[in-house]
């Protein structure tokens, strides 16, 4: 694992930028893993910044994001599909015909499962994986478990990470309990990966997943086994190790 260290979460969004937008360059027909959450949030920012300048063109980029709340329809505001469309989507020159995200209002989830890994396998797998880390070191919402779970699959979310969400949400009742998510089997086959952890709150976590035994009780700690894995953590996120 190659860890990057930076000073704070600003630091850490232009470093993620930076090696996402040169994937980029060097693979203009890149297929990239996104993830939501505060984590990515300031890398997004970058990128579509950088856009703009016209360091960076998406135009032949295809996107799979690995996970939906199930129940939540594109429209819904809570959803990920929103999150994207806010914070990356409609800022850059992605083609929307090949930005593609598990379809949270199938309610069907052999169905919708078995769609998503039909799509991704059909893009051809992912080049470029980026990541959040969850403070229950869950990747996608691949929730800690007895088994790593390979393909696209419906998960229940835990306690903890219904709490974490919350917040985005009016009331703790309002989040949905759960999710379809890329499996662990899918995040492995990435050629590279990207893991960004900011905040003293995925300390543990992160020490865990890093130096800790490999687990299904710790979903991230998986990582330890690819070949090509890249964390950028700032200062808080690292005080553990
Ligand atoms: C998001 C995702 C999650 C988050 C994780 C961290 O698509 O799959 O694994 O990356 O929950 O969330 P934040 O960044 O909000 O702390």
């Amino acid at each position: 694992m190659n860890i990057i260290r930076t000073k704070d979460y600003q630091n850490l969004s232009r470093k993620a930028a930076n090696i996402i937008s040169a994937q980029v360059i060097l693979k203009p027909d890149s297929v990239l893993g996104l993830a939501t959450g505060s984590s990515p949030v300031g890398t997004y920012q970058y990128l579509v910044d950088w856009y703009q300048k016209g360091d960076v063109d998406f135009s032949r980029v295809t996107t799979v994001n690995l996970d939906e709340y199930k129940g939540l329809p594109r429209e819904h505001e809570q959803s990920y599909f929103y999150f994207m469309r806010h914070h990356l989507f409609r800022h850059v020159n992605l083609d929307p015909a090949r930005t593609f995200l598990p379809d949270g209002s199938e309610m069907d989830s052999a169905k919708a499962c078995a769609d998503y890994d039909r799509i991704i396998s059909g893009v051809g797998g992912v080049d470029l994986q980026l990541l959040g880390l969850g403070r229950n070191g869950h990747i996608g919402f691949n929730e800690p478990d007895s088994h790593f779970a390979s393909g696209t699959h419906c998960v229940r979310l835990t306690a903890s990470t219904i709490e974490a969400n919350q917040r985005f949400f009016d009331s703790p009742d309002d989040v949905p309990r759960e999710a379809y998510t890329m499996g662990i089997g899918t995040i492995m086959r990435a050629k590279k990966i990207l893991v960004v952890v900011s905040g003293e709150d995925k300390a543990e976590a992160l020490r865990a997943v890093c130096q800790g035994p490999v687990t299904p009780s710790m979903p991230g700690s998986i990582l330890q086994f690819h070949p090509d894995v890249t964390i950028v953590a700032d200062a808080a996120a690292l005080s553990r190790m």
